[in-house]
This record gives C-alpha cells, structure tokens and sequence, in this order.
C-alpha cells in the first residue's frame, strides 16, 4: 500500500467527539448513538433524491455521497454518520460486474462459479484509481459536515463480499458460497486472502481521505459454523485490523476500527481479541452476556432490534433503556443490530436517539 498521509489538518475542528471518546473506552456524558443505514429510504428527502438515478452511478458520485451522507444529520441527533457508497464497490473494482435491480437488490450478471473463475478477477487491483470516487466524496463530505460529528468509513469484510461474489447477490442459505468453503477450500482462501489484500488498501485509503473510524462488515457472517468461521472469516478480521493499524501507527494516525459480524455469537471471545477496538452486535445477543464474554476488553455497539422501532415511542424508549442498563453507560456506543429497514418511521429514528441521549444523561448523574 503506498498511500499519501498527508495529514488532514485542513478539516473542521471536530465539535462532538462522544462516539469517538466512546469507541476507545473513554468517558462520555452521554451514550453516544448513530444507525446502521441511517442513510436510506426511510427518509422521503433520500427516494427525492436518488429518484431515476442507477444506485452505483450515485455511489460514484462524491457530491451526491456527500448530500445523501448528511441528510439524516439534517434530521436527527446523531453523534456520528458514516459515509454512503455500498460494500459491493470492491468486487466492482476487482473486476466483477455488479447492478442494484430495483425491487431485487444486488446482482451479479456472472458471478464466480469454479475456481477457474478466479481468473476474471485482476491481479493487481489500484485501489487508489478504482475507488478514487470513494475517497474523493470522504474527504468532501469531511469537508461538509463541518466538524458536526466524525465520519466513518466501512468496508465488506472478505467472507461475506466472497459470498456475494459466488451467489451473485442475496441468498437464504448461502449454498453456492460455503460449497466452496467445502469443496474448495483452497481457492476459497485465495479468494479471500485476495479481498483481504484489497480491503486493506482501501480502507487505508479512506483514512487517508479524511474518515475518522472503519466499520468492517461481516453481514454473512452467521451462515457460518464456529469452526467455518475460525478458518474462513476471522483470520481474515484479524488480518485486516492488524495490517491497518499497523500502517497507520507508522504515520502517526490512530483510527478506532469496529467489527460487525451479524449473527456469529459464538465467536464473540475470539472477535474481543482480534485488534478491533469496538465489538457491533446483532440483537440476539444479550447486552449483559454480551459484556460478560467480552469482559471490558472492548468498547461495545448495538444492538436495538430494527423492528422494535414499528413500536410506539414510548415502548421504544423502554426498550432503549433496558438497553442501557444491560449495556451501561460508558464504552458504548448504541445503534441498532442491523441496518434500518425502508418502511420505518422517520420519527421513530428520532424517538431512539432522544432516548439514548435522554435515558443515559439521567443514568450517569444518578
Ligand atoms: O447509511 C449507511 O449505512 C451507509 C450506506 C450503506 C449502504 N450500504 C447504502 C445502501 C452501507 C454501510 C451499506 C453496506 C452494505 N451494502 C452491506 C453491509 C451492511 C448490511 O446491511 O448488512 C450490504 C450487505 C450491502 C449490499 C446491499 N446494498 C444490499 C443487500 C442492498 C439492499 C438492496 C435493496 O434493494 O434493499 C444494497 C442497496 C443499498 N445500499 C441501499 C442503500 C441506502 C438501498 C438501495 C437504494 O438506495 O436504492
């Protein structure tokens, strides 16, 4: 990786740092709160927006980015945004296709079927030239949001963009994909030692343009067995984190990086362990457990079910505060344990953030 560190000290003063100072295990006044896909369609200024544009002719679009970023800002109170692109730019920028099919979602017109296919694929990826886009609305909407809150950057982690890559888009049980894992493990690893190599690129790249934390995504995670999961996803978790921080110590940067593997449970000790400093969890797991297993080794995100925001406000903000008191107030960071869904209420978002704001302030001056 050659990246340019110039230091970007021609950005905003950062005013909120809550999600930051949370993040590294830091006290905060108040928990700090943002939504996963907070960026999305349950906002009527976002399907305005996007409305007859393609989905990746958007993403390519550091100004269009940059605005869909800060809409939700606009609105809520967040303590943090997080840049909109989608983690399938990195296939797109290792060579394969991929279109967003209205009504269908993701789509590979030829997916990789035999390890032959790993071929299609190119050898060396310039991350920098292929995903210039990325880093160009990073570093503009760094510029935009004008210290308001930190920006993160987010990359698929390798398991689930090879997955996507095999299925050739959303699949119930991911059976293409893990008979790879089986049948083929050998190139299955290549694959993934080759996502890996560009994941860490990138998300180096998007350090150097400005974000301020990197969320890494394992949405598949949970198709995986334990034992699967140990030799094909957390390796790869560990190899990213590890490569990146080591590369961004040797330039003076210190960016706190989250893991989200939805639905692995099992590997909540190993994932605690594996260089990241904020462990993201889906809502089957338990907040108290949750800190049992980890044992204050990590800082903490999540993990509010999406669903309960169909409730009315005030069971939302009781649900919210049992959050709360599983989790505690510090080293914790709320958000929801998956991405929100398009037909979600506008102010339910705004009831759970005022909650989380709310229900903590009152909980750290008891
Ligand atoms: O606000 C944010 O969270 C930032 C933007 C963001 C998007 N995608 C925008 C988006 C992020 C972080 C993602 C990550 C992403 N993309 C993941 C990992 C997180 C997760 O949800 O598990 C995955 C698996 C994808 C792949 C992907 N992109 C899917 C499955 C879909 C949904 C398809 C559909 O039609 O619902 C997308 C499309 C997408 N990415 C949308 C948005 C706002 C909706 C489509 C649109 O705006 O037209």
């Amino acid at each position: 990786s050659c990246f340019l560190f110039a230091k970007p000290k021609d950005f905003p003063v950062l005013k909120n740092d809550t999600f930051l100072r949370a993040a590294r295990g830091q006290q905060t006044q108040h928990v700090p709160v943002w939504c996963m896909r907070q960026a999305g369609r349950y906002l009527p200024e976002f399907k305005e927006y996007r409305a007859g544009k393609d989905f990746f002719d958007t993403c390519r679009s550091p100004e269009a980015c940059c605005e869909l970023t800060l809409q939700p800002l606009r609105r809520f109170d967040f303590d943090a945004s997080i840049i909109f692109s989608d983690i399938l730019v990195v296939p797109q920028a290792m060579g394969l296709e991929v279109q967003m099919v209205p009504g269908k979602g993701p789509t590979f017109p030829d997916p990789l079927k035999d390890p032959e296919d790993l071929q299609r694929l190119k050898t060396k990826v310039d991350v920098k030239k292929e995903l210039d886009y990325v880093f160009k609305a990073i570093t503009l909407t760094r510029h935009k949001i004008e210290g308001k809150v930190p920006l993160i950057g987010f990359t698929g982690a390798p398991w689930t963009l090879m997955a996507y890559m095999i299925e050739g888009g959303g699949s119930k049980t991911q059976s293409k994909a893990k008979a790879w894992l089986y049948r083929h493990p050998a190139a299955s690893h290549m694959l993934l030692k080759r996502l890996t190599d560009v994941v860490v690129d990138y998300l180096l790249g998007q350090a150097a343009a400005g974000a301020q934390a990197l969320q890494v995504f394992d949405s598949n995670a949970g198709f995986l067995g334990p034992q699967e999961f140990k030799e094909f996803a957390l390796p790869y978790l560990r190899d990213i984190a590890r490569r990146v921080k080591d590369r961004l110590k040797e330039t003076g940067q210190d960016l706190p990086m989250i893991v989200f593997a939805k639905d692995a449970h099992y590997a909540l000790e190993d994932l605690s362990q594996s260089y990241y400093e904020v462990v993201s969890l889906d809502w089957t797991i338990d907040p108290r457990s949750a800190r049992e297993r980890t044992g204050g080794s990590v800082s903490l995100q999540g993990n509010m079910d999406p669903c309960a925001l169909y409730a009315p406000k005030e069971r939302i903000s009781e649900v919210v505060q049992k959050m709360l008191e599983g989790f505690g107030t510090q080293g914790y960071i709320a958000n929801l344990g998956h991405g929100l869904y398009p037909d979600m209420d506008p102010a339910a978002v705004g009831a759970f953030v005022d909650a989380v704001h709310r229900h903590s302030r009152r909980m750290n001056s008891d």
